[in-house]
């Protein structure tokens, strides 16, 4: 690995973010339970730290999509890798995913998980790219919008590589 990785947030700013985030998702939450679904595998970290800072009820399983797939850049077509655990039917489904890219991956998900009768619905991402849109995709709560640079850590890799940083970098090739 001769990557060089540039801090763009650092460790203490992504924690108190997540903090505030858990914050105001309890708040929406206030008197229900939610059923986090954590996108493997780069959701992961983040599902974990956005979890301990929930103060209701909270439920977990995964799932895991491809997104970077031969055909799916072109046709849009994402694969189910792993399918969650249980049933969502009657409840109040969080998306957990590390980031908003193109958008193709969370339309598809969000299409294929609105279709099992969740009692709701909704999607938080740590890190979202806005001008890299293609699909349009409604987000909740997102941690920080970020430039059209690529980033590893907090989850995200390069090569599989980097997931296990405690901060979000730019890696410089
Ligand atoms: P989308 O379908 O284009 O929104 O793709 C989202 C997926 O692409 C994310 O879940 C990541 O796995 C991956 N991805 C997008 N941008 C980055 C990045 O900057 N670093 C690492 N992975 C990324
Ligand atoms: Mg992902």
């Amino acid at each position: 690995m001769n990557e060089k990785v540039r801090v763009l947030i650092s460790e203490e700013e992504v924690e108190s973010r997540i903090c505030e985030m858990g914050k105001e998702i309890s708040e929406y939450y206030q008197g229900e339970s939610v059923h986090l679904v954590s996108v493997l595998k780069g959701g992961v970290f983040f599902t974990c730290e956005l979890a301990k800072r929930l103060t209701v009820p909270v439920s977990i399983d995964f799932m895991s999509v491809s997104s970077y797939g031969n055909d799916t850049k072109s046709s849009g077509v994402v694969k189910v890798i792993k399918d969650l655990d249980e049933a969502i039917e009657g409840k109040n489904v969080l998306v957990v995913e590390d980031i908003v890219d193109s958008g193709r991956t969370l339309s598809y998900l969000l299409e294929n998980l609105k279709s099992r009768k969740p009692k709701s619905l909704r999607l938080c991402t740590l890190l979202d790219k806005p001008d890299r849109r293609v699909t349009d995709v409604h987000v909740d709560y997102t941690g920080f919008a970020i430039p059209d640079e690529f980033v590893v850590g907090y989850g995200l890799d390069y090569m599989q590589q980097y997931r296990n940083l405690p901060y979000v970098g730019v890696v410089e090739l």
